[in-house]
């Protein structure tokens, strides 16, 4: 099976040794506490499940920097984003040990224990030299700038032991899975192939297809479509809705076995080509060979270009740096000259109006009044259930 990014062997966060876990438990109700913003929080259960690996913990503020700028830490370790603990807190002494708490969880549970190794005050220029690089905009109306902006200028890093996984399991039981348990399913599968589909949206037609062109041009063995299951700017479809929606969409129009449906407990930040990247980081992490990316992959707005998010892998990204391969895709969209979905490229005698285009507000718009688009963008099922939650949002 692929290796994980910068280790042999993935190394989780998250203690598995259950007295061990007990112990820290107990410890952490004596320890100074600090209560994490959600970003941090993200941070934590990325860094127990795998995710990041092989990161031990939150970046000191030279790494951040240089990864914000360079995508390596001063190591030379390749890193698409700075991941932090930046908070308002000023009382943590460098040095300390502390336990983490979860903003997301009712009574603040701890989620993690700390060695607080540095305590670093960050400058405003600072946060927006890294907030430039990351998001590529400075404009406060980006949600992943504002987000970051609001985090705090004191940064806490050093090397973390996570003791749960906030809400995710909890929330989403069927569908939440760490890195380490998606390397051992697909292990089980025997599958060696594997694309990644990274969604944060209810899968149209056109997401159908692309991880059906994706297995059939790349001959994969399987498909693992991977939701984030964390915060989203307002507007976006929560994450329970989106889950029923796929996992119906797959039941109905895919073959048994070829497969997962399975999400990750991370807040969207909204980076466009950055998060691209660091999208396929956590999907070497998971196993996968492959990770799909399309149209404005995880961009909002006009903030990039359509195929931005492919062009940072040939232009920004070592050819050395992963092991993991981009499969590009083009706007994908329903031909109704073929009758079928295409990639645009692969129809070029087509004029736009050759294609059943709507965009996401049209989308709503038909959603909200209860009338299904049409089957040519949307399967039936699945506009059912969008259907069936946007009614709830205007009662
Ligand atoms: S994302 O923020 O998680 O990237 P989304 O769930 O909309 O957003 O997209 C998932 C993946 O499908 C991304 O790789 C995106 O580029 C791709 N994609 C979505 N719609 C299209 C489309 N019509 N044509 C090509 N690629 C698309």
């Amino acid at each position: 099976m692929i290796k994980p990014h910068g280790s042999d062997e993935l190394n989780p966060l998250f203690v598995y040794d259950t007295e061990q876990r007990h112990a820290l438990i107990s410890e952490a109700e004596s320890l100074p506490s600090l209560l994490l913003n959600s970003a941090a929080a993200a941070n934590a259960v990325m860094l127990g499940g795998g995710y990041f690996n092989p990161l031990t913990g939150y970046m000191n503020l030279a790494d951040a920097l240089s990864t914000a700028e360079t995508m390596h830490t001063t190591s030379g370790l390749f890193f698409p984003v700075p991941v932090l603990n930046l908070t308002e807190e000023t009382g943590v002494a460098a040095g300390s040990r502390i336990a983490l708490r979860d903003p997301n969880v009712e009574g603040n549970p701890v989620l993690a224990v700390m060695n607080v190794e540095a305590v670093e005050a960050v400058s405003d220029e600072q946060i927006d030299a890294m907030a430039e690089k990351i998001f590529r905009t400075l404009d406060p109306q980006h949600p992943g700038v504002a987000t970051f902006k609001s985090l705090g200028k004191t940064l806490l890093s050093g090397p973390i032991q996570v003791l749960n996984f906030s809400y995710f399991q909890a929330d989403f039981p069927d569908t939440f899975r760490t890195a380490v348990e998606i390397r051992n399913e697909i292990a089980e599968h025997g599958w060696e192939k594997v694309v990644a589909f990274q969604t944060r949206n209810p899968m149209h037609r056109a997401h159908e297809e692309l991880c059906r062109m994706a297995m059939e041009d790349l001959g994969a063995d399987g498909i693992l479509i991977h939701m984030l299951l964390g915060k989203l700017k307002p507007g976006d479809i929560p994450a329970d809705v989106r889950d029923a929606a796929i996992r119906k969409m797959v039941e109905v129009y895919f073959p048994a076995n070829t497969v997962m449906i399975t999400g990750y407990g991370f807040d969207m930040l909204y980076a466009g080509p950055r998060e691209a990247v660091l999208h396929a980081v956590f999907r070497q992490n998971c196993g996968c060979t492959h990770l799909i990316v399309g149209r404005d992959h995880a961009g909002v707005g006009d903030y990039y270009g359509g195929f931005d998010a492919q062009t940072i892998f040939d232009e920004e990204v070592p050819d050395d740096a992963l092991e993991l391969e981009i499969y590009r895709a083009d706007h994908t969209a329903y031909s109704k000259k073929l009758n079928k979905v295409v990639m645009m490229r692969d129809a070029p005698d087509h004029s736009k109006e050759d294609f059943v285009l709507l965009s996401g507000t049209a989308v709503r718009e038909m959603l909200g009044k209860g009338i299904a688009p049409p089957p040519e963008f949307s399967r039936p099922e699945v506009a059912k259930i969008l259907s069936d939650y946007y009614q709830t949002l205007d009662g």
